[in-house]
């Protein structure tokens, strides 16, 4: 790896049924698991579900990133993991929190063209499915603010 740059990964993989049932429970739990590591492993990205699929973009160090992915892997609450991108780059396109998530709205249908890429994640252009997660990340900017300072709180006093 390049001095001063980072990794970014992306992986694509089924919820499985303990998990799907309860999602936004599973998402919030995900959440604040999620803070306190990657925060101290200064890891940033982004993780959105379609309800069928989860989808995740991490950035940070080498090691670090290896090491939240690999804990990632174990998971049961979701299956056929399948890393999709996994490059180094200069600079971060998920930079603005520890890691925020969301499950596909009814706004989302419309922004991502016919709805439909959810059925393709592990096949559209890993590009494609970046560009289409920095875009919700755009569109969702000042929910998933809060949704951030919401879970940092939750986190604070573990
Ligand atoms: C879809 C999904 C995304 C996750 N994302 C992260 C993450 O970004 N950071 C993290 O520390 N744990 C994440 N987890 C939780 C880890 O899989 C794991 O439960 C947690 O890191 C504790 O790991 P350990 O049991 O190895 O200590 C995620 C789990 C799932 C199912």
């Amino acid at each position: 790896m390049k001095q001063g740059s980072i990794q970014r990964l992306l992986y694509v993989s089924r919820i499985t049924a303990r998990a799907a049932g309860p999602l936004p429970s599973t998402m919030e739990d995900i959440l604040v698991e999620s803070h306190g590591r990657n925060a101290a492993l200064g890891v940033t990205g982004f993780l959105w579900s379609d309800g069928v699929h989860f989808c995740q973009v991490l950035e940070g160090a080498d090691a670090a990133v290896d090491a939240v992915f690999a804990s990632i892997l174990q998971d049961d609450r979701h299956k056929d993991v399948r890393l999709r991108l996994q490059e180094a780059s200069s600079d971060r396109k998920f930079d603005r929190w520890s890691m925020c998530g969301m499950t596909l709205s009814d706004l989302d249908e419309s922004v991502i063209d016919g709805g439909d890429l959810g059925g393709d994640l592990y096949l559209a252009p890993a590009e494609d499915v970046i560009a289409m997660l920095a875009h919700l990340c755009a569109v969702h900017g000042a929910a998933l603010e809060a949704q951030h300072r919401r879970i940092v709180a939750a986190t604070a006093g573990l």
